[in-house]
């Protein structure tokens, strides 16, 4: 139980550069489930998450290694058992992304129901609505989730659309199954996340026929076979929308490579809208579509004094994501006025809010909305770490803050940030991690 002291207040700048994401390997490494083969997927980040992934896959008999540089190969020739065990899936809800794969590929699945999490109440009922459009028998056992699809799946056109919106992992599971289906596919309301998109364009290099990719309607042609990928992952724009966060709470400059800002345009805006710089460096990168406003292979974010302040609501992409609200909420707290936070995705995803407060941040919630007083100073504190965007909005905070903060339970951080103190001291950070 590693814990994390900081000292503030500091100043970052320097340069940073952005991993591969883990939101787009996680459903990548599922898709190797479809083709039977070797598949190499490049970049991946080095995160718990990643590691427990890769047992889940080894667990139902892919041959999973992964390379120091993050290349992750995995040889799904044979899979023995079609069953994702719950003493794995309850550790990472992104296990539920095999269920789609191995019924496509194996005609049957079963696979545990995900548990509770920190962020609030998260059913899996639309994955199960779209698996069973396209024909599997779909019924819940001893907590597990038992599909079956031996006559095969068949395409059909289906409604994606949930009480929130659309559905990542929901998507990327009908997607990843109707690649084999018999006939076409239509799903409306899809996800539009980059690492949907990454994903379709992993999977269509697969041999999958996938069109309409970063819409909301995706149209899939079912065909008799895939094969293996060796594909490199998109960088990672949570984490790089952490890192611009970063650079304003501490009214530093940070330079920020393998960053899409094509990926962050409701960021970048909202950035700027407070008083943060935030331009573009460089070419374009691979495969991105940039708005002529906004080619990016690598950006400057800065910020000289306080910023102003702003409403924020979370919104399916290309609104605002939920992965960074808790950051901006840091970010605010220091705001020159009020700001009203509104979390329209997780209703509940608010664990930080007792927490920043411990650091004298001035917040009131009620309900799904946080009304925010900026306040001329954060104090250090000892906080508890809960999820991952949390903490990382804790490590913010307590690198304006004044004093030494102590984050307990590291291990949520290190969910989705790789060695984040090796990324920010260089930069003038002064994150020390011990263990408990
Ligand atoms: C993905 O989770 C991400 N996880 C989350 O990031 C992210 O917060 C979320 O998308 C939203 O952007 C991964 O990609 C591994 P959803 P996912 O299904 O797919 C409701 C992080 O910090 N819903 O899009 O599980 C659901 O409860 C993580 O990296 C249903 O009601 O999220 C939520 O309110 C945290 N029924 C909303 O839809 C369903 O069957 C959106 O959830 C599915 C979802």
């Amino acid at each position: 139980m590693d814990v994390f002291c900081i000292e503030g207040p500091v100043r970052l700048t320097g340069a940073v550069t952005v991993n591969g994401s883990k939101n787009a390997s996680l459903p990548i490494m599922a898709a190797a489930i479809l083709a039977p083969g070797k598949s190499v997927l490049k970049g991946a980040p080095r995160l718990s998450d990643i590691s427990v992934f890769s047992q889940l896959l080894t667990d139902i008999g892919c041959k999973v290694t992964s390379k120091p540089n993050g290349d992750i190969s995995i040889d799904s020739t044979s899979i023995g058992k079609p069953v994702g065990e719950y003493d794995i899936v309850r550790r990472m809800r992104a296990g539920i992304c095999i269920l789609g794969p191995l019924l496509a590929r194996c005609g049957r699945a079963e696979v545990s129901m995900p548990g509770g999490c920190a962020i609030g109440y998260r059913p899996v009922d639309i994955h199960l609505k779209g698996l069973g459009e396209l024909g599997a028998q779909i019924n819940l056992e001893n907590g597990y989730i038992v599909a079956d699809a031996t006559r095969g799946l068949r395409g059909n056109e289906i409604f994606l659309g949930g009480p929130f919106g659309s559905t990542v992992l929901g998507t990327a599971n009908v997607m990843m199954a109707a690649t084999l289906a018999k006939g076409t596919t239509v799903i409306e309301c899809a996800a539009c996340e980059p690492e949907i998109a990454d994903l379709a364009n992993c999977l269509n290099k697969m041999g999958a026929k996938i069109t309409g990719i970063g819409s909301p309607r995706l149209t899939i042609e079912g065909v008799k076979e895939l094969h293996p990928f060796e594909y490199e992952v998109i960088p990672d724009r949570i984490e790089a929308g952490t890192f611009m966060v970063a650079a304003a709470i501490t009214k530093g400059c940070l330079h920020i490579h393998n960053c899409r800002l094509g990926d962050l345009m409701a960021v970048a805006a909202l950035l700027r809208s407070i008083g943060v710089t935030v331009e573009a460096e460089g070419p374009p990168l691979r495969g991105e579509v940039s708005p002529s406003a906004e080619p990016t292979a690598d950006c400057i974010v800065a910020c000289s004094g306080r910023v102003r302040p702003a409403d924020i609501t979370t919104q399916p992409h290309p609104g605002f994501p939920t992965d960074l609200q808790a950051q901006f909420m840091a970010l605010l707290a220091l705001a020159e006025g009020n700001s009203i936070i509104i979390e329209k995705i997780f209703p509940d995803r608010f664990m930080h809010v007792a927490e920043l407060s411990r650091m004298a941040a001035d917040l009131r919630k009620e309900g799904s909305l946080v009304s925010v007083s900026g306040v001329n100073k954060l104090i250090a504190a000892p906080v508890m770490a809960s999820d991952l965007r949390a903490s990382a909005a804790l490590v913010l905070a307590a690198m304006a803050a004044e004093g030494t903060t102590t984050i307990n339970r590291v291990y949520h951080i290190d969910r989705g940030y790789e060695k984040i103190e090796e990324r920010l001291n260089p930069v003038g950070a002064k994150i020390t991690r011990e263990s408990d």
